[in-house]
């Protein structure tokens, strides 16, 4: 079978990984063409080496733009590629703007598309990623869910049960693989950082981002809190680019730094006494490491890390992240458990299934 990967922002590639070295692993010919969403060495270049991703064998080099003129150039450029490269099938990786843009390229010309990831909802249409995935999970034929409550929700929408495969969790297949690894460099980088005790940031969400009038008082609170714990906070290019100035007066007990790897970001995770963030990754990996998570949304399209992990939705209010960052601090951790299914072998079972249904 001729398989063809589609990459091309930093939460993709921690995703396609395992499956590309499962499929490997039976035999099949495979291609990866990364659409260049993103582009920056810290954004994409790092992942590919540490993560053990070959080279891709397309680079389409799109960049930045509106969500308009990026999907447009990715459609445009990939169709060419689909159509030489002609694959049986064509796997597409969570919920970004190249994920809709490859599905419905192949969609249009008859190339079979797996979706990774399916099945996640936020039921928040103001989210790009929410258009992104009900538009893929439409489109695909082989949907693979992370958790039961993405079938329940394909379901709802009308998609046959037969397309629709509870695989797990693909993210946690490479956390699973590479946290010795991270346990390993830990030690340097505590040393480096000098700080025994942290809370780690996140903050890219243009929902978060983008409008003064939300960002600055998040900061200022995010200031305040690091009094009382030193919090690391590598920034986004989004987020930097549009608050490089405001990002420099905060105090020093911010730590305000570049974008980390993937080995790095993960120790730091592991190790954080609490990490406040509005990533939809970060709420499954806090879950699998039982690191108290707090997320700056006021919903998730990955309910389960809620009812069952480490996560609270803490929307904007500022004394709601107060209070669960001093009990995150006092040790009250939550008694969580591990979704089922994620245990580093959902990689392995898209591998089966495909090799099984699309030979
Ligand atoms: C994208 C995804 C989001 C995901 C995030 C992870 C969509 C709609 N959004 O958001 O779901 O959580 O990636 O990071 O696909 N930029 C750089 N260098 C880069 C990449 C981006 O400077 O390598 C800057 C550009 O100014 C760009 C902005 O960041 O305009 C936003 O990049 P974009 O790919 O549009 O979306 P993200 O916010 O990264």
């Amino acid at each position: 079978m001729k398989v063809l990967h589609v990459v091309g922002a930093r939460p993709n590639f921690m995703k396609a990984a395992p499956v590309y070295r499962a499929l490997g692993g039976r035999g099949h010919e495979q291609t990866l063409v990364h659409t260049g969403q993103h582009y920056d060495a810290l954004m994409s270049d790092v992942f590919f080496k540490g993560l053990e991703i070959p080279d891709p064998d397309e680079s389409l080099n799109v960049g930045s733009g509106s969500h308009a003129q990026q999907t447009a150039a990715i459609m445009s450029r990939f169709e060419p590629v689909v159509l030489a490269r002609k694959p049986d099938i064509v796997l597409v990786y969570g919920d970004v703007n190249s994920t809709v843009a490859a599905a419905l390229v192949c969609s249009k010309i008859g190339i079979r598309v797996g979706h990774v990831e399916s099945g996640l909802r936020s039921f928040d249409r103001s989210m790009p990623e929410e258009i992104n995935r009900l538009i893929t999970d439409q489109l695909a034929d082989f949907l693979f869910t992370p958790s039961a409550d993405g079938n329940e929700n394909l379901a709802r929408e009308g998609i046959a049960k037969e397309k629709v495969f509870l695989v797990g969790n693909v993210m946690i297949d490479t956390l699973i693989r590479f946290l010795p690894k991270a346990d390993e460099i830990f030690p340097k980088l505590k040393a480096e950082l000098s700080l025994d005790s942290f809370g780690l940031v996140t903050l890219h969400r243009p929902s978060n981002v983008d409008d003064e009038s939300t960002f600055l008082p998040m900061l200022h609170v995010l200031d305040s809190l690091s009094e009382k714990l030193p919090l690391i906070f590598p920034v986004h290019p989004r987020t930097r680019q549009k608050w490089s100035a405001r990002l420099e007066q905060c105090n020093s007990s911010l730590r305000v730094i570049a974008p980390l790897g993937y080995f790095e970001f993960l120790a730091l995770q592991k190790n954080a006494r609490v990490v406040i963030t509005d990533s939809g990754g970060i709420q499954e990996e806090t879950t699998y490491l039982g690191t108290p998570c707090l997320t700056l949304r006021e919903n998730t399209e990955r309910p389960i890390t809620v009812t069952l992990g480490t996560n609270v939705l803490i929307g904007h209010d500022w004394e709601l992240l107060e209070s669960k960052f001093h009990e995150a601090l006092s040790g009250g951790r939550k008694q969580t458990g591990r979704p089922p299914l994620w245990d580093g072998k959902a990689s392995e079972r898209i591998a089966e299934i495909l090799t099984r249904l699309a030979p």
